[in-house]
């Protein structure tokens, strides 16, 4: 299928009409799944029509439930019973009984978040996994032709321990990409060290942490080979 970038209403970047890596592996492991799971900030549905596809009950979470409500009516009749809409910001807006979810998925959302907000996140997201429970993050690191200008700040910060290294106060003070307006001014680069640091502290067993460049990255954003980070976690009891 050809890549098409679709920009999201809220200026939170792009989502994508083709599963990314990691979105992969969550939907192969949503075919499995004897609880529902969860798709943070699932935009469109690029995983979660998927994942409904692969036969899982999905909880479709996203702050602008105008999304949200894009997703529903492109769902299929037949998948429309096993989707759960949950409109909403992550952490603050989000809570489910403990253990109940077979899988957490966090596809390109989690830059939005402050560090504290992914402590309490990641942490929320350890209770609501069952034993044996999954979580798959995938993350853009500093490592992306827009934000090379930061690769120095966030490197020396990363030699000095400082926490939350990849926190980007203000992106236009960095950057002058030309879709610059399409993404708030704060963002958060994460990378395979920094997300490995924040889900085993909140209790959960990194399986796999890894840099790569994602299949549906556009060119301009591409540099390295080390423009993301996708992360897969397991909850064990
Ligand atoms: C860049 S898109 C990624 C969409 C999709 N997961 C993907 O991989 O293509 C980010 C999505 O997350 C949503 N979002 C941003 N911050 C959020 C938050 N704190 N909680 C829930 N959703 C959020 C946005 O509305 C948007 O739909």
């Amino acid at each position: 299928m050809r890549h098409r970038r679709e920009p999201t209403r809220n200026r939170t970047g792009w989502t994508s009409n083709v599963l990314n890596e990691l979105s992969e592996l969550f939907v192969d492991f949503a075919a499995t799944a004897q609880r529902p799971v969860l798709d943070i900030g699932a935009a469109y549905g690029v995983a979660t029509h998927p994942a409904l596809a692969a036969g899982a009950t999905v909880y479709a979470n996203d702050s602008d439930p105008t999304h949200l409500a894009a997703l529903e009516a492109a769902t299929t009749a037949a998948h429309r019973s096993r989707l759960h809409l949950f409109p909403g910001r992550f952490p603050q807006d989000l809570d489910f009984p403990a253990a109940s979810l077979s899988a957490v998925h966090a596809s390109n959302v989690l830059h939005f978040l402050t560090g504290e907000e992914l402590t309490l996140g990641i942490s929320n997201i350890r209770r609501w996994l069952a034993p044996a429970g999954r979580l798959f993050i995938q993350a853009g690191t500093p490592y992306q032709q827009p934000f090379q200008a930061f690769i120095p700040i966030y490197e020396e910060r990363l030699r000095a321990g400082v926490p939350w290294p990849g926190w980007i106060e203000d992106t236009r003070a960095i950057s002058s990409h030309k879709r610059l307006s399409q993404i708030p001014r704060s963002l958060h680069l994460l990378d395979e060290r920094t997300l490995t640091n924040l889900v085993t502290t909140s209790g959960l067993t990194v399986e796999r942490a890894w840099t790569y460049c994602r299949r549906d990255l556009p060119r301009s954003m591409q540099l390295n080979g080390r423009e993301g980070v996708g992360l897969v976690a397991t909850s064990i009891y």
